[in-house]
Parts: structure tokens; C-alpha cells; sequence
């Protein structure tokens, strides 16, 4: 006869308990769903890598809700696809190129899919939720915002923004301190003047930023998914609440700017965006009101925002470990900027920067600061020749393996810009492999601007200040928040820089 220790300490054995009638039944039921659940898991994951059980219900929830790179590279290594469950979403990781690439490019298969919380943060009409051919048709339309041309006008701003945070840096770093925040600061700063130019007031560019950790903190993997006051959920949504207040405004001044002026020229993104909507030539949707033109812009911020940070947090971190490669950048700025650092920027001498290209290049392949992006099966996706994803689960390519894949990148953890100065050499032939911006339609639309953004900071920075990197423990330990951070924040001093 089999009784629990907590049965006998209450003096009822297993049978007494069963007696009871529906507690025999709940108890039942319970004991089926468990089995349902381990079957459907086992059946779903056939014979991919992975945890032989789930845990029952939650699944591998402590798992995402403290993402460590440890135990996300355990998984990758573990085969090109392997499985997982958190709260009964069957999850399908993939690590190879192969794979992750397969699935960004099969749009009839599958779709983004954000977390949780990202409708009520983002709202549901938000742009980047839209798939297939609407998405296409709406993404072409803002492809304008990122010409050549469009850049151009944005190198002034990002250069000027830059010069102005640097002048307090330099009371700031005199002695050694995190960059992080500062860097996120001078980030959200910089894409709200090359967003909205003059259209919103410097208060708004405060405002926005200090309230934006909200919106990062509420889009990581796991959070409370109801939007109470006090949820991480709840405040984001407040955030978003004033950053759309000032963005509509924006989109208003814009109009009213580029539209009651023809020969006013475009200063920000907005204006640019508001001249192409008013040319005859263009065929796209014109009839955008100031709260959706918000709402794109929105989205831009939530999209560069932490990544871009992380991107630059990184890119110091790496400069200043590698002296080598800081001087070799100064080398370059010192040629270009023809020893005269006060002349402002342009599009044609950062063409004439290719080392600093590479170093970007480089710091973004070591440490990308998007690991994976997740994606859902809408229908049964045959991945592989002896594995089909069921319908509804989860897809997540991730980009590390393909980064750091030794035949394309030799030296695979080591900082090596020089491998991207060969046109023919082994890296720019495997432009495939390069996974930092994602892959397919929904491949980052904002790449080059914030590779400009990066090579403006770090070359202005390089040209501007000497840096000393204080290394802790921490420093070379990795925070999941959304994006990769270096658990220290990055500890900089930076003094005015000393011309030999
Ligand atoms: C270092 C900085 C950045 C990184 C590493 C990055 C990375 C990514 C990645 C991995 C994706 C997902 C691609 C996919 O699903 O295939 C993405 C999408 C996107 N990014 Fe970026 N991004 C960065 C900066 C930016 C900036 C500055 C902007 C805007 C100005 C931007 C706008 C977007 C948008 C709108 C999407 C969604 C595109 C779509 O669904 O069609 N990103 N980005």
C-alpha cells in the first residue's frame, strides 16, 4: 500500500484521499493533462536535441527569465536545431546558418512573433507586425528614408549631436565610470535629432530618454504579461504614451515645415519622408496622418535603440582593449579629418574611412548585440528533410553560430578588422554568414545609418579623447537585457586627447 509522506502526516493514506470523489477525478484529470503533455512534448520533438521531459507547465521558464550566454551557447552547440518548452510553446532553436536562414526567408511559413507584451507596448497597427505582401508594400515605402541622399542629411546631425555630448563627457569620464548609460543618452539624443530635427524641443529628447529603460525592460522574453499598475508592462505603456505625444507634434511641424515651403530642404528623417509623400513621381500611399508617420518613427526608436547602445558600448569596449587597432583608427581619422577635427562631418569622408568600416564590422560580428529573433510557424514548416516544425511553435534562428563559423571568419573570437579590407577575402565572400541585421524581408531596414552612427561616435571619439578601460571581473561577462551588454557597463576614462 502506497502512501505519501504527506498523507501520513496528516493521518490519510492514498486510498482514503480517492475515496473522496472528486478529488479522485481532479486528480485524475491532472495526472492525464501531465501525461498529455510530456506525449505531445515528446511527439513534437521527435528526435532533436533537447530536454527528454519538460517540466511540467512552465517548462524551461527559469531558463528565459535570467537569459545567461552560457546556457544559450550549451543549446546552440548542441545541433543545428534543438528544442525547447516554456509554458507549453513547443520551441524550435536553430544555430546554423542553414537553418536560422531558412527561416527568416520562408515568410509563407512563418512570422515574426514578439514577445507577449509587444501589441499592447508597440500597438497592434504598428507597422512591424505586418507579414507578407502588406509588409512589403509598406516597407518599400520607407526605404526612401534611407537612401544615400537621405543619409547624407543625417551625418550632419549624428556628427553635431555627437560634438555636443562629447563636450560633457569630458567633465564626466575624468575619471573612470560605465559608459553604458551616457552612451544609450547620446543614442536616443541622436535618432530623435535625425528623426525630428528641430520639430521637437530638447526637453522632449530628455523626456523620451529617460523613460525608454521602460520600454526595454518590458520587452525582454518573460514578463508579467498584464499591464497592472506598477508592471514593467503598465510602465512601458506610459512611456510610449509620451513618446508618441511628442512624435505626433513632430509629424505636424514637419508637415506643416516641408509643406507650406517647397524650397524648404529636408533636415531630418520626417521632412524627408513628408517631401517624398508630396513628389507627383511617387505611387506609394501618401495619406499618412501625423499619428501614423508617429508611429513609424516609433518603431524606429524601438529598433535602435538598445541594439544600437549595445552595438556602441561594445564597439568602446573592444577599441580600448585592442590599442593596436585605436591607433590604427586615429591613424585614418588623422588622414581624413586632415588634423582639423572641428570640420564637420560628411557622407564622402566616411567613405574615405575604410578601416573604421571594418572595425564596426568587426565589434558587431564578435559580439552582436541581437543574439536571435523569434519567429511562429503559421502552418506545419519542413525545416529539414527528416524534421517538419508543428504548426504554431515557436521559431528562433539565432546568429552567434553563423558569426563565429572558423572556416568564414578565422580566428573566430579574436577582434580582427583587417579581414574586412580584402574585397576577395574569405569573410566579404560569405556576406551569408554576416547574421547581425537578420535576414530576409524583415531584414533591418536601418543598417547603414546605424553603422554610420557607430564609425561617427567611435572615430570622433578616437580623434577627441585618450581612453583608459578600468577592467573589472564583470567586464567581459555578458547581460542579456533585450540586446548584450558588458555586465560593468564598460568602465572608460576618457581625458582630452594628448596629439603626439
Ligand atoms: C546596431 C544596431 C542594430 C542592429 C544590430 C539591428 C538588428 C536588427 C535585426 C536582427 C532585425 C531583425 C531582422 C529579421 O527579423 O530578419 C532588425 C529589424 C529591424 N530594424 Fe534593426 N538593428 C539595428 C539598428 C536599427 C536602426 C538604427 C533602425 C532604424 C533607424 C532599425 C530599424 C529596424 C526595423 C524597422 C526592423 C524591422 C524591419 C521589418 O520588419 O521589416 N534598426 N534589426
Amino acid at each position: 500500500m502506497c502512501s505519501s509522506p504527506i498523507g501520513f502526516k496528516l493521518g490519510l493514506s492514498i486510498d482514503r484521499l480517492l475515496n473522496i470523489p472528486w478529488l479522485a477525478t481532479t486528480f485524475a484529470v491532472l495526472i492525464a493533462l501531465l501525461v498529455l503533455e510530456q506525449t505531445f512534448y515528446r511527439l513534437k520533438k521527435r528526435h532533436l536535441p533537447g530536454p527528454a521531459w519538460t517540466i511540467p507547465l512552465i517548462g524551461r521558464f527559469a531558463d528565459s527569465v535570467h537569459p545567461t550566454m552560457e546556457n544559450y551557447r550549451k543549446g546552440w552547440d548542441s545541433g543545428p536545431l534543438s528544442v525547447a518548452s516554456v509554458f507549453n510553446i513547443f520551441i524550435v532553436m536553430a544555430s546554423s546558418n542553414e537553418y536560422a536562414r531558412k527561416i527568416m526567408n520562408s515568410p509563407l511559413q512563418v512570422e515574426p512573433c514578439l514577445v507577449h507584451s509587444a501589441k499592447s507596448i508597440l500597438l497592434p497597427e504598428n507597422w512591424i507586425f505586418l507579414n507578407g505582401k502588406t509588409h512589403v508594400e509598406f516597407r518599400r515605402g520607407l526605404t526612401a528614408l534611407f537612401t544615400r541622399k537621405a543619409l547624407g542629411i543625417y551625418v550632419a546631425i549624428q556628427d553635431k549631436t555627437t560634438r555636443a555630448h562629447f563636450a560633457q563627457w569630458s567633465q564626466e569620464f575624468s575619471s573612470a565610470k560605465p559608459i553604458m548609460w551616457n552612451a544609450r543618452h547620446l543614442n536616443m539624443a541622436t535618432s530623435l535629432r535625425v528623426f525630428c530635427g528641430s520639430h521637437i524641443p530638447d526637453e522632449a529628447t530628455r523626456e523620451i530618454g529617460d523613460t525608454y529603460w521602460h520600454i526595454t525592460k518590458a520587452l525582454q522574453l518573460v514578463n508579467f504579461p498584464f499591464a497592472f499598475p506598477g508592471t514593467n508592462v503598465y510602465n512601458a505603456i506610459q512611456s510610449r504614451k509620451v513618446a508618441m505625444r511628442w512624435l505626433t507634434l513632430a509629424a505636424h511641424r514637419s508637415k506643416l515645415a516641408m509643406l507650406n515651403a517647397d524650397s524648404a530642404e529636408p533636415t531630418c528623417l520626417l521632412d524627408q519622408w513628408v517631401r517624398v509623400l508630396a513628389d507627383p513621381a511617387y505611387k506609394g500611399r501618401k495619406d499618412f496622418t501625423d499619428e501614423e508617420m508617429a508611429l513609424v518613427v516609433f518603431s524606429f526608436l524601438f529598433a535602435s535603440q538598445d541594439a544600437m547602445s549595445s552595438g556602441l558600448i561594445y564597439g568602446f569596449q573592444h577599441l580600448v582593449d585592442h590599442p593596436a587597432v585605436l591607433d590604427k583608427v586615429r591613424d585614418e581619422q588623422d588622414r581624413v579629418r586632415k588634423g582639423n577635427y572641428e570640420t564637420p562631418l560628411t557622407i564622402e569622408m566616411l567613405d574615405d574611412m575604410p578601416y573604421l568600416r571594418a572595425v564596426v564590422k568587426e565589434s558587431l560580428r564578435l559580439q552582436p548585440p541581437v543574439l536571435m529573433v523569434p519567429y511562429k510557424a503559421t502552418k506545419d514548416f519542413k525545416i529539414a528533410d527528416d524534421y517538419t516544425v508543428p504548426s504554431g511553435s515557436m521559431l528562433i534562428p539565432s546568429f552567434y553560430n553563423s558569426l563565429h563559423e572558423s572556416s568564414v571568419y578565422p580566428m573566430p573570437f579574436s577582434f580582427v578588422p583587417d579581414r574586412w579590407l580584402d574585397p576577395d577575402g574569405v569573410a566579404n565572400q560569405n556576406p551569408k554568414n554576416y547574421m547581425v541585421w537578420g535576414s530576409g524581408p524583415h531584414k533591418c531596414i536601418g543598417l547603414e545609418y546605424a553603422m554610420m552612427n557607430m564609425a561617427i561616435v567611435l572615430g570622433l571619439a578616437a580623434s577627441t579623447f585618450d581612453w583608459e578601460h578600468e577592467r573589472t571581473p564583470n567586464s567581459d561577462k555578458i547581460d542579456i537585457i533585450a540586446t548584450c551588454f558588458p555586465r560593468d557597463g564598460c568602465r572608460l576614462k576618457l581625458t582630452p586627447r594628448k596629439v603626439a
